[in-house]
């Protein structure tokens, strides 16, 4: 079931975990005249996550559908949301709209830029391209400025079912999962490169008061120093190398 609720004025954060994975995936409705969904959810999760949305509006009334970057629980169930929502447009930057969602999904996004704002009627959104952060070339963030609230994709990604939001910086939480990751399977997850401080820094001077996290609880306070402490953690985690060549135990027998 899913878990809604609001994060700021008419933000509401629809949490669905997974206990297999002691993970939280978090969806972020704008009810407002047009409104917006940020982040569809995996395919699988459709009926989770269209449940919270029908608690807070009609999901045929969808006017927009975002997401950072293309990926399964960014945009994946995105099919499934144009079916029950015919007024809805997809939008999301230039390079996802070329690279991959135009012609994924046979459709024409809305392409966003930090030159323009997403108007949903109270609120106001403006798209900022952060490529390779999260991760991938297409990635970025939306900032609705009436409100200053970030909607930050996989920053300040944490494990586990924790509270829907936090007044406590979530550094030290952030610190041990991606700790964690580069342990794991799934390391490297988020690379780090010589933008990475400099794009931190250019959000951090957006001052945020609300960071919209979509893996773990959504931080509410100055979101600057949070975004450049987060520059410091990743430094910290990530810029160190971690890449080992897989080791292929055939090609070992062939030489002998
Ligand atoms: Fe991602
Ligand atoms: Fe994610």
């Amino acid at each position: 079931m899913p878990h809604v609720s609001e994060i700021a004025p008419d933000l509401y954060r629809i949490s669905v975990l997974y206990p297999e994975i002691n993970l939280q995936f978090n969806h972020f409705l704008v009810k407002d005249d047009e409104p917006l969904l940020f982040h569809t959810g995996l395919r699988r999760m459709f009926p989770e996550v269209r449940e919270g949305v029908s608690r807070v509006l009609d999901p045929a009334r969808l006017r927009w559908i975002s997401w950072s970057h293309f990926e399964s629980d960014e945009c994946g169930s995105l099919p499934e949301w144009m079916t029950i929502a015919p007024h809805a447009q997809p939008a999301c930057g230039m390079v996802g709209a070329l690279v991959s969602a135009n012609d994924f999904f046979q459709c024409q996004c809305r392409v966003l830029t930090a030159q323009d704002t997403l108007i949903t009627g109270k609120y106001r959104f403006r798209y900022y391209n952060t490529p390779q952060l999260p991760h991938g070339w297409d990635a970025g963030v939306m900032f609705e400025e009436t409100q200053r609230t970030m909607l930050c994709s996989d920053l300040f990604h944490q494990d586990g079912n924790v509270e829907p939001i936090t007044e406590r910086s979530v550094l030290d939480r952030v610190q041990e999962t991606l700790t964690a990751y580069q342990a794991g399977p799934l390391a490297n997850y988020v690379p780090y490169t010589p933008n990475t401080g400099r794009i931190l820094e250019g959000l951090a001077t957006l001052q945020p008061k609300t960071l919209a996290i979509m893996h773990g609880s959504t931080f509410s306070g100055d979101g600057a120093k949070e975004l450049r402490g987060l520059a410091g953690v990743m430094q910290d985690v990530l810029s160190k190398p971690s890449y080992q060549f897989p080791k292929c135990a055939d090609a070992e027998s062939a030489a002998d």
